[in-house]
């Protein structure tokens, strides 16, 4: 018998096991490779930088962190309803992006531990921590009665292929925005001790500054390979990669505003602080940022909310599918516009920031 307090609306493989949510474009990619490619990169130019961030690594500050104490003793029946469902859909989606980095960094710790031990040894640390990450999120599953099987996980997604280069744009984006968003949720509780309901956010501060080095890892591979950051090319990548991680993360987040609500939290206040600050952040090693102060860049987002929630009512209506195409066409089409509207605004140059940054 399935009690739908504690298990609501949840597809279950075994009992306590859920389904994994369905693979979208919006929901977290697992990725893989050239790691021929990658051996082969000559990162003698940052080769000091690399080795100090992999003697960090090496200390393992959040060795005894990841510990579930007494706060987690507790039934968490008081969290029922859609809150309950938006807490499992959170958890879950965000034990998938790390699980996906646990498995990215693993192979490639194992891809390159004869031909570029120093790379392999820092990915491997990377996987630890990753791994961490994961388990301890799948652990607060279980607090809502339920689990994810991250071998099955494993086999049955569908891996992206980037090149190196773009899997350094892309980790280097998602650890650093992942810094953010943990570390804005936990200076929010910290703040306003009356939104805590649930322990996992107490857990993020040090838990921010694990991914905060894995991005500051990425930034000096990146400055290893120059070629990857200062011509056109470079900039052409750094501004697709910026938006679509920005703009996944707001059609990801305003979709669940009443997750963060549940935390107090204005979801669209919180995503323009994190597209904010990890922009800032990343222009300190792209060659620029994307113009996110400009009103026209939230007003054209908010176009692709609406998009989205359109295309969803049209999927739930029950109309054939064949006419269900003729009525999303024009909404894709607009989506579209939109992104392209977005990536053709001007950028920053970050350039003449750089000196200072550093
Ligand atoms: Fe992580
Ligand atoms: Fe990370």
């Amino acid at each position: 018998m399935v009690d739908s307090l504690k298990k609501p609306g949840f597809e279950e493989m075994r009992p306590g096991v859920k389904v994994p949510s369905k693979e979208t474009l919006l929901t977290p990619r697992f990725y893989t490779t050239d790691f021929d490619e990658m051996a082969r990169m000559d990162i003698s130019v940052n080769e000091d930088e690399l080795r100090a961030i992999l003697e960090e690594f090496r200390v393992d500050y959040n060795r005894h962190h990841f510990v579930r104490d007494a706060q987690f003793e507790k039934s968490w029946d008081s969290i029922d309803g859609e809150t309950r469902q938006l807490f499992v859909e959170f958890l879950e989606r965000s034990c998938t992006a790390e699980f996906s980095g646990f498995l990215l960094y693993k192979e490639l710790g194992r891809r390159l531990k004869d031909k570029s031990p120093l790379l392999a040894e820092c990915f491997n640390l990377m996987s630890r921590d990753e791994a961490r990450h994961a388990g301890f999120l799948n652990k607060a599953m279980s607090d809502f009665n339920l689990s994810l099987d991250l071998g099955f996980l494993t086999k049955s997604r569908s891996y992206t292929f980037f090149k190196p280069k773009f899997i350094f744009y892309a980790t280097y984006l998602s650890e650093k925005i992942g810094y953010w968003r943990y570390i804005t949720i936990y200076r929010h509780l910290e703040s306003h001790p009356e939104d805590r309901i649930y322990p996992i956010f107490n857990f993020f501060e040090n838990w921010c500054q694990d991914e905060n080095r894995h991005g500051d890892f990425f930034d000096a591979i990146m400055r290893a390979q120059p070629q990857m950051l200062n011509d056109w090319k470079a900039k052409l990548w750094s501004r697709f990669f910026l938006l679509s991680v920005f703009a996944t993360m707001y059609l990801n987040d305003i979709q669940r505003k009443d997750f963060y609500a549940s935390l107090g939290l204005d979801a669209r206040e919180y995503d323009i602080h994190v597209i904010k600050k990890t922009n800032e952040t990343a222009g300190r090693v792209f060659p620029l940022m994307l113009d996110v102060e400009n009103p026209e860049f939230y007003q054209r987002l908010d176009v692709c909310v609406k998009n989205n929630e359109k295309l969803t009512a049209i999927s739930n209506s029950g109309t054939p599918k064949f006419l269900q195409f003729f009525q999303k066409a024009p909404i894709y089409l607009s989506h579209g516009w939109q992104l392209l509207k977005l990536y053709l605004m001007k950028p920053i140059d970050a350039v003449p920031a750089h000196g200072q940054a550093r």
